[in-house]
C-alpha cells in the first residue's frame, strides 16, 4: 500500500486550482444513462470514484472515453440491468444508478451497498420514494430487485433531507408520467447541478435548491454537454491547509457561494479571508482562534468539511467544539490527531478540542477521505516528517493532491 511522506512545517505559498466536483459528477454520470445518446462532461475530475462509476456503467453497456478532463459517455444500448456487486461494495455511490435505470428500462438489480467507516448507511429513504413513484422493490439474496412497469408523479415527503435519496427520486421522477413534488428535498450545490444536467437533457426540473422540488415528466431525454461544478469541499480542504500551515494561498476556480458557513467561521477564527475573481486568498501565519461549529445539511457547515477543519482546530489559540449531526461514525480522525499531539476529548456527538501550540509528526493512518485531507492538514504544520498510509481513500476524492500541494511548496511524497 502507497504512503504519504509529508514533512511539516513550511508556509505554502501559491495558487492552487480546484477540480470539478465528486459529488456532483457521480450523479450525473448516473443520469447520463438515460439517453441513448451522447453525453459529454467537462471538469469531470479523474479520481477513483469517478473510474468506478464509470466502470458501473459501462458494465451497463455504456460507453466510455476519457479525454483530459473531458468525460464522453454514451449509452445507446443498455446490456444489462444488473450492476456488479463488487463494484457496487467498492463504492456505495453507485446506488444513484438505480433512479436512472428505473427511468430508462423500468428494472434494476443492484446489491444493497453495505455501509462504510463514517457510518450504516441506510437506503430506506431512497427505496420509499421509489416506491411511491410505482416501484416494486424486492430484496434477494442481498441484492435488492427493483421492478416499474410504468413510473408515475406522486408527491414525495422526505423524512430527512437525504442527498443520495433526493438524487435517485430527481431521475426516476424525470422520465415518469405527470409531476412529481419533492418536499424536504436536500438543498446541496450538487443537486442543482443534476438538475440543470437533466433540464440540459430536455427534463423540466425546477426549485432545486430549495426544500421543494418540482418535475414534469418528460418522454425522452437527449444528449448534451455540461460543464460540471467546481469541487466546494476540495476548495474546503484546501483554504483549511492554507489557514493552518500559514503562508499566502490563492484558491482558485471557487465559487465562495457554496462554502459560507465554511468562510464564515474561518473569519469568526480570525484568519484573513479575501475572495478575487474565481479565487479565495488566505494569507496569514497559521495563528487563529478555536471556534465552535455543528455540521448540518447545506446551506449548513458541510459534514465534509468537519474532518479538515477539526484538524484545522488542533492547533487553535483557545478551545473549540465540534459537532457532527449527519453520520453517527465521523470521528476516526481524532484518534489520529491525538497521536500527532492533538488535545481532544469526545462527548458523543461533540469533540472538545483545546488547541496546541504545535503537533509533533507521526505515522498515522486515513479512515476515509475526509480524514485523510485532515491528517495532510496536520502533517504539514507538524514538525518534522510524518506518514500517512490509507491514501487509496484520498485518492477516492482528491485529484492529484501531492501536485497541487508539491505547487504551493509543500514537501510531499507518494512511496
Ligand atoms: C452524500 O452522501 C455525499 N456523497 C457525502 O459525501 C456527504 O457526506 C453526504 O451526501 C451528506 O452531505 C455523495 O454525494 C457521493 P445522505 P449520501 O443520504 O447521499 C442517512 C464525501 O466525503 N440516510 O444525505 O449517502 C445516512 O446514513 C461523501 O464526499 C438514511 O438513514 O448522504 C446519513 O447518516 C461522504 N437513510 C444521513 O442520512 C437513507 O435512505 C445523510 O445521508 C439515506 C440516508
Amino acid at each position: 500500500m502507497n504512503k504519504f511522506l509529508i514533512k511539516g512545517g513550511k508556509p505554502l505559498k501559491g495558487t492552487v486550482t480546484v477540480s470539478g466536483a465528486k459529488n456532483a459528477v457521480l450523479p450525473i454520470i448516473a443520469a447520463s444513462l438515460m439517453t441513448a445518446d451522447p453525453v459529454i462532461l467537462e471538469e469531470a475530475p479523474d479520481l477513483i470514484d469517478v473510474s468506478v462509476m464509470t466502470e458501473v456503467i459501462e458494465s451497463l453497456g455504456a460507453r466510455v472515453t476519457r479525454h483530459g478532463s473531458q468525460l464522453h459517455i454514451q449509452a445507446r444500448v443498455l446490456e444489462s440491468i444488473e450492476a456488479p456487486h463488487d463494484l457496487v461494495t467498492q463504492m456505495r455511490a453507485s446506488i444513484v444508478i438505480m433512479g436512472a435505470l428505473l427511468a430508462r428500462q423500468g428494472r434494476v438489480r443492484i446489491s444493497h451497498p453495505g455501509g462504510c467507516a463514517i457510518g450504516s448507511r441506510p437506503i430506506n429513504w431512497h427505496l420509499k420514494g421509489l416506491e411511491a413513484l410505482g416501484a416494486e422493490v424486492r430484496m434477494d439474496h442481498g441484492f435488492l430487485d427493483v421492478k416499474a412497469q410504468a413510473l408515475k408523479g406522486a408527491r414525495i415527503y422526505l423524512d430527512f433531507p437525504s442527498v443520495g435519496a433526493t438524487e435517485n427520486i430527481m431521475m426516476a421522477a424525470a422520465l415518469a408520467e405527470g409531476t412529481t413534488v419533492i418536499e424536504n428535498a436536500a438543498q446541496e450545490p450538487e443537486i442543482v447541478d443534476l438538475a440543470n444536467f437533466i433540464n440540459e437533457m430536455g427534463g423540466k426540473v425546477r426549485g432545486a435548491g430549495t426544500s421543494v422540488i418540482h418535475l414534469e415528466g418528460v418522454q425522452e431525454l437527449h444528449g448534451t454537454t455540461h460543464t460540471v461544478i467546481p469541487d466546494r469541499i476540495e476548495a474546503g480542504s484546501f483554504l483549511l491547509i492554507a489557514a493552518a500551515a500559514g503562508g499566502d494561498v490563492l484558491v482558485q476556480n471557487v465559487i465562495s457561494d457554496h462554502l459560507k458557513p465554511l468562510l464564515a467561521k474561518m473569519v469568526e477564527a480570525g484568519i484573513r479571508v479575501v475572495e478575487e475573481g474565481d479565487g479565495i486568498h488566505i494569507s496569514g501565519d497559521g495563528l487563529y482562534q478555536g471556534v465552535d461549529v455543528k455540521t448540518q445539511v447545506h446551506p449548513g457547515f458541510s459534514t465534509d468539511l468537519q474532518a479538515p477543519f477539526l484538524g484545522m482546530l488542533s492547533r487553535a489559540q483557545g478551545a473549540s467544539m465540534v459537532t457532527e449531526t449527519i453520520f453517527e461514525n465521523r470521528f476516526m480522525h481524532v484518534d489520529e490527531l491525538k497521536r500527532m499531539g492533538a488535545d481532544i476529548k469526545i462527548e458523543g456527538r461533540t469533540a472538545i478540542i483545546k488547541g496546541v501550540p504545535s503537533l509533533t509528526a507521526a505515522p498515522v493512518t486515513a479512515t476515509d477521505l475526509r480524514a485523510g485531507a485532515a491528517l495532510i492538514l496536520a502533517a504539514l504544520t507538524a514538525d518534522g516528517t510524518s506518514e500517512i498510509s490509507g491514501i487509496h481513500h484520498i485518492d477516492r476524492g482528491y485529484e492529484r493532491i501531492e501536485e497541487k500541494l508539491r505547487g504551493l511548496g509543500a514537501e510531499i511524497r507518494r512511496v
